[in-house]
């Protein structure tokens, strides 16, 4: 490896910074174990462990694909109280699911809002939508991004004129097991997510980079 080589973590060092970490939430592990055998794919723990330590001071969450809540309750866990999270996801046999795990982890009921509609038909819908024009106005402190890889570059742009000055944007799987770095990839969402990483980094608005984590994590701070 040359000095100027990415630092790729192995598994004894994967394994040591999981045994410095606290022991996840019971309700956490319980999703890990679900969501495995069904295929439901979730953040892996390093990625909770660092949306976590993102969303500990930011009161007003927005969330785009909450399947089992995995992240939710990693963000629910971390925020300050009073704190809301708005989470949307059109299958309510996975949301429903979410809600019993995060009552388990002791999360109010207040503290987290399930949206189950298609993100951007619940973007479009005006404030006076009962379902959830008033829950989507904003402002946001921190928005995270896993749901349909082709409308990310969507989700952002409906989400920006609701962030708050200094507000955290965070997306999942933009290095899509490699497929973004490879140019000819073919591969459903590649082109769409090479095309999201390189306007958010190229973007004078934001302060971004994608963090090697996971599946790679995109996180970019407004800036002012
Ligand atoms: C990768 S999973 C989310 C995982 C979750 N963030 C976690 O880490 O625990 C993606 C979710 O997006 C949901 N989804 C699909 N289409 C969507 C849409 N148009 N708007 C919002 N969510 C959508 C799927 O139902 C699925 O549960």
């Amino acid at each position: 490896m040359s000095t100027t080589d990415g630092y790729v973590p192995g598994r004894v060092e994967r394994d040591y910074i999981e045994s410095i970490g606290r022991v996840p939430h019971a309700a956490l592990l319980a999703i890990e174990q679900a969501a495995e055998p069904e295929n439901v794919p979730i953040l892996d723990r390093a990625g909770g462990r660092v949306l976590a330590a993102l969303a500990a001071n930011r009161r007003r969450i927005v969330e785009v694909g909450t399947a089992f809540g995995y992240s939710t309750l990693w963000m629910a866990l971390a925020q300050p109280a009073g704190g809301t999270i708005v989470t949307l996801d059109p299958d309510e046999s996975r949301t429903s699911r979410a809600r019993a795990w995060w009552r388990q982890a002791g999360i109010p009921d207040e503290q987290v809002t399930v949206i189950n509609r298609p993100a951007l038909e619940a973007f479009a819908a005006g404030p006076g939508d009962p379902a959830a024009g008033a829950l989507l106005q904003g402002p946001f402190d921190l928005v995270f991004i896993d749901a349909l890889k082709d409308e990310y570059q969507a989700y952002l742009e409906a989400l920006r004129p609701r962030l708050a000055p200094g507000a955290l944007i965070v997306a999942d799987n933009v290095l899509w097991s490699g497929a973004t770095a490879d140019p000819v990839s073919t591969r459903n969402g590649a082109a769409e997510l090479r095309a999201f990483n390189a306007a958010v980094l190229a973007d004078p608005g934001f302060v971004a980079t994608v963090l090697p984590v996971g599946d790679g994590m995109l996180v970019a701070t407004v800036r002012g």
